[in-house]
């Protein structure tokens, strides 16, 4: 199956109207997650028209050739406070490095990923597809403007961590219900990532 992606920043640039792009973003469903739900819908475009995050979105084809809108993912920038009690063994598996890299890091963001859930639409994707692509991307973003760790913030549900964990993530803060997950973004590019 091909799938192609549309950013909503190249949307805007090409004249796509405001009340068009949000029609689109208002009929994505994903009915395992509000926040994701409520994201797409109310704030990415916001969020792309600020320059807090750029949201895209992925498409295939049916068997009719019409576009039919199978996920989206966001990334931007955030950051992890390092605290001194990560051994040497910690910080190379989570950071893949040794080197002295602060206390403070800024980090690549995979804000939000999903697929859609309108009119059975998650069919015609699989998780492992989706990460895909977002790998895709951030070995793009990492050319230009580089980063020691990708990020994700998730609830702690057995689901999202088993997803999350058979790409190489490693869990580095629990605070609450949410999880802090990390891996090296030179993994990610050097494409030293399996799918355990
Ligand atoms: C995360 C995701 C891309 C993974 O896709 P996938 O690898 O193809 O896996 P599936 O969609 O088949 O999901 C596997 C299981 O996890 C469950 N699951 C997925 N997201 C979940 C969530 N947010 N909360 C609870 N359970 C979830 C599914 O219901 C499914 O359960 P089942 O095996 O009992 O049917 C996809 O499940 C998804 O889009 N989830 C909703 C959005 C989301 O939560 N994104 C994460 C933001 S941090």
């Amino acid at each position: 199956m091909k799938y192609f992606t549309v950013s909503l920043y190249n949307m805007r640039k090409f004249g796509v109207g405001k009340e068009e792009i949000k029609s689109i973003l208002s009929d994505f469903s994903c009915p395992l997650n509000g926040d994701v739900e409520e994201f797409i819908r109310c704030k990415a475009y916001d969020f792309d028209r600020v320059g807090l995050a750029r949201t895209n979105l992925i498409y295939t084809f049916s068997e009719d050739d019409k576009p039919i809108l199978v996920a989206f993912f966001t990334i931007g920038l955030s950051h992890v406070v390092i605290g001194d009690e990560l051994s040497k063994n910690d910080k190379k598996r989570i950071f893949g490095t040794t080197y002295p890299i602060g206390g403070t890091l800024k980090t690549l963001l995979i804000g939000q990923l999903s697929k859609n859930y309108k009119n059975g639409n998650n069919r015609y994707i699989t998780g492992d597809v989706l990460m895909k692509i977002v790998f895709e991307r951030i070995r793009k973003i990492h050319q230009i403007m580089p980063s020691v760790v990708t990020h994700i913030d998730c609830k702690d549900v057995f689901p999202l961590r088993n997803y999350y964990e058979k790409f190489g993530f490693h869990m580095f803060k629990k605070s609450d219900n949410q999880l802090v997950y990390l891996m090296s973004t030179n993994r990610i590019v050097e494409n030293t990532v399996s799918i355990r």
